[in-house]
């Protein structure tokens, strides 16, 4: 399935439109950075607890973003609760790539690649223009590239970190040195999707950064993918227009419910975090084995280069129940499969259905 931008970015080079994975629910989703097993059983009784009147009145949401605000350390005026952090990278994209009326300056972007696909097309419907930094051969953060390519018309700066889909950490340093040489109009995002995996924020740094917002979102270590749920973090005022482009009331209240509930259980997170660390461990040691090139990753998922039998790789763990994400075409990911490393039962099937098409074992 394909949604195309209204207007096409300009960097011929890269992909301007976003593919989204094909609708797979009945097998073993290893494609998506999902926590395979879901919510904390704690979000589903809270659930099963709303009334129909909370289903019936707008929601209210000072108390998730009192709940978040502590969470993630911040006084609640530094954030803002998305409907998923998709919808908070939309809203940054409205708020700062967009053409200012009677001006001729196009604002541009710069996107590390390879890179989370949606900064690309949302960049795109803003009207922005995409300035993509091809990467370093082992994935390391490009840091003077990106450097080099800070215009007077950079309005973003995206990164990830750690980044999606390498796994690979953008250091610290770098992120301040790029804060300091954007223009005093731009704002650094930092998209912190997986970041509990890293068990490392940029957010501690944000009161001396005030042109940087970290993104955050509940769908990957806390399991609510399906309800979206996400945050911005950043100084009130460099929020501010991104706010302006979010819907009034843009959670639903079972959202707003989830994530209360899933933040009073961090244990079942640092539970599925344990089993990440485990999982990422037999991933490495069998590509060891396969002799497949990896990239030690920071994240729920490792990048493999599969080489030219990426597609019978693919077809053939499909074929017995198990989705993998190809990132050949991705830049610098020829070849390269992403797999998701979660719990360790399901990083075994995964391993096993792999060695099985590449071995031909039975
Ligand atoms: C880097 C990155 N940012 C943002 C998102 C989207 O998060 P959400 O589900 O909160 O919209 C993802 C999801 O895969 C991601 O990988």
């Amino acid at each position: 399935m394909k949604n195309n931008p209204p207007v096409p970015a300009s960097e011929p080079s890269v992909k301007s439109q976003y593919e989204k994975p094909p609708e797979l629910y009945d097998g073993l989703r290893l494609h998506q950075n999902e926590n395979t097993r879901g919510c904390s059983p704690r979000v589903i009784e809270a659930l099963a607890r709303l009334k129909p009147e909370q289903i019936g009145f707008y929601p209210p949401y000072a108390a998730v973003t009192e709940a978040c605000a502590r969470y993630f350390g911040v006084t609640s005026d530094r954030l803002t609760v998305v409907n998923g952090l998709d919808e908070g990278i939309m809203a940054l994209a409205v708020a700062y790539l967009r053409p200012a009326a009677g001006s001729d300056l196009v604002p541009e972007a710069i996107v590390p690649e390879p890179a989370f696909e949606i900064f690309r097309f949302d960049t795109a419907v803003a009207g922005g223009r995409v300035v993509p930094v091809m990467p370093n051969p082992d994935f390391s953060f490009a840091e003077e590239a990106v450097l080099s390519a800070i215009t007077a018309r950079t309005r973003v700066v995206f990164l990830t970190n750690p980044n999606n889909p390498t796994g690979v950490p953008v250091p610290v340093e770098a992120i301040r040195n790029i804060a300091r040489r954007v223009p005093k109009e731009a704002i650094v995002f930092v998209d912190e999707a997986y970041a509990e995996f890293a068990g490392r924020s940029f957010i501690p740094e944000l009161p001396e950064f005030p042109n940087v917002i970290v993104g955050r979102t509940f769908s990957k270590a806390f399991g609510l993918a399906g309800l979206r749920a996400g945050a911005l973090v950043g100084a009130s005022d460099t929020l501010d227009p991104a706010r302006y482009a979010i819907p009034v009331y843009s959670l639903n209240i079972a959202a707003v419910v989830a994530v209360q509930a899933a933040l009073d259980d961090t244990g079942y997170v640092q539970e599925y975090l344990r089993q990440v660390k485990e999982s990422k461990a037999l991933l490495y040691a069998a590509c060891d084995r396969l002799g497949l090139k990896y990239w030690p990753s920071d994240a729920n998922f490792v990048l493999v280069r599969i080489g030219d039998r990426i597609g019978e790789v693919i077809d053939g763990a499909r074929a017995r129940g198990v989705y993998l994400r190809n990132r050949s075409s991705e830049p610098g990911c020829e070849g390269c499969v992403r797999i998701g490393a979660g719990y360790v039962d399901h990083t075994r099937r995964g391993l096993e259905v792999i060695e099985e098409v590449l071995c031909g074992a039975r």
